[in-house]
């Protein structure tokens, strides 16, 4: 029995610690034993995490140098990119195997607009203006400056995550791996190379710190092959296995596809998808766990649906088979606080989004300088 405490108030403190936690006025609650909390202490990831997805690229073109300057300069807790390597052998940061939706490629390279982004030098896709299409698709989001950014390599990422007073951590997909034989042991040499597999510099007090600790890296792939491969590569290093219906991915319980499903648009048909088992989530949750993964990246339906809209893989029971077996979940790709609040009720440790801003202010930690502000100071 502790002194100074009746058995009455003590009840009572039990009970309000164990009931409430935290509630924040944008409706995160916190409950007192949200079980992927500790589990990310001790995978030494941030909990729950913002995870800037291609950088803050709602607000500037994807995995670039604003997008992801801004991303840090936010606060966000990990700079997240998708890796694939060039013909001449350097890893660069890029999301689509082709380049037509963001670069120029029709008027620079008119004849080789298909073709795979690992047929190019980097001295040719050096070339082409990574910008300029995102003040086409977004006029409401457009700046000037952005006309003319370059596709990044690995190296000029972890520049922008090493230079400034915030240290984000790197979220890295290995993108299509299977195009890219030996990537993993590339990404192992480049990290070791750039001193991101052991010990970093502790950032200044107030500052985001994640690069100072364990989960500094994580790296994410939709391919068991590559898991594997990064287990092997890097033990010690966490990582996450992304999750998927279909396609070689989780079965599902019908094989309709969306041209024979009659669906209006590919988001209202993701949401008709479902699990093929309990069974078959929960053989993939035991794969992730018997082969290194300290979590799971599930796809997840949104409220207002839209192109990032997939299928609903962030149930309560499929997050509970997940934290059961000692694995945290990281959803993707939620930008609006109402999915926020929604998904994050059912028990995940954080987000995939594009919007770091929008999470940072939903978890209570604004960025003290506007967006605009920001995209001003580091010159844009
Ligand atoms: O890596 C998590 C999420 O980014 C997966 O989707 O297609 O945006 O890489 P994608
Ligand atoms: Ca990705």
């Amino acid at each position: 029995m502790l002194k100074g405490l009746t058995a009455k108030s003590l009840s009572r403190t039990l009970l309000s610690t164990a009931l409430t936690g935290a509630m924040l006025a944008s409706g995160w609650a916190v409950a007192a034993d949200e079980p992927g909390k500790a589990l990310a202490a001790k995978a030494g990831v941030p909990w729950p995490a913002v995870i800037a997805h291609r950088g803050a690229s709602f607000n500037a073109p994807e995995e670039t140098v604003p997008s992801y300057t801004l991303a840090r300069e936010l606060g966000a807790d990990y700079l997240e990119m998708d890796i694939q390597r060039t013909r001449d052998g350097v890893l660069i940061a890029l999301h689509d195997d082709t380049l037509e939706r963001t670069t120029n490629i029709a008027g620079v390279y008119p004849t080789r607009t298909k073709d795979p982004v690992s047929s190019f030098t980097l001295e040719e896709l050096k070339r082409l203006d990574a910008g300029s299409w995102f003040n086409k698709a977004h006029a409401d989001r457009a700046r000037a400056s952005y006309a003319g950014l370059k596709i990044l390599t690995l190296d000029e990422v972890i520049d922008i995550a090493e230079g400034g007073k915030n240290k984000p951590g790197l979220y890295i997909e290995t993108k299509v791996p299977a195009q890219f034989p030996g990537i993993e042991e590339d990404l192992r040499r480049k990290l070791e190379q750039r001193g991101w597999l052991s010990q970093r510099p502790e950032a200044d007090k107030g500052y985001v710190n994640v690069a100072h600790t364990p989960g500094r890296v994580v790296l994410q792939t939709f391919e068991k092959p590559s898991l594997e491969l990064l287990h092997k590569a890097m033990p010690h290093t966490p990582k996450v296995l992304l999750l998927w219906l279909g396609d070689g991915s989780i079965q599902a319980a019908s094989d309709q596809t969306f041209k024979d499903s009659g669906a209006k648009d590919k988001a209202s048909f993701y949401a008709t998808q479902q699990v093929k088992s309990k069974e078959e989530f929960a053989a993939w949750m035991d794969w992730a766990k018997a082969h290194g993964a300290i979590g799971t990246g599930p796809a997840s339906a949104l409220r207002n649906g839209g192109d990032q809209s997939y299928m609903d893989l962030v149930q309560p029971w499929m997050n509970k088979m997940a934290h059961d077996r000692g694995l945290i979940v990281h959803p993707y790709t939620v930008d609006d606080a109402v999915d926020f609040k929604e998904i994050g009720s059912h028990g995940v440790d954080g987000f995939f989004t594009n919007r770091a801003s929008e999470l940072l202010k939903f978890y209570g930690r604004p960025s003290k300088e506007s967006m605009d502000s920001i995209l001003k100071r580091i010159g844009y």
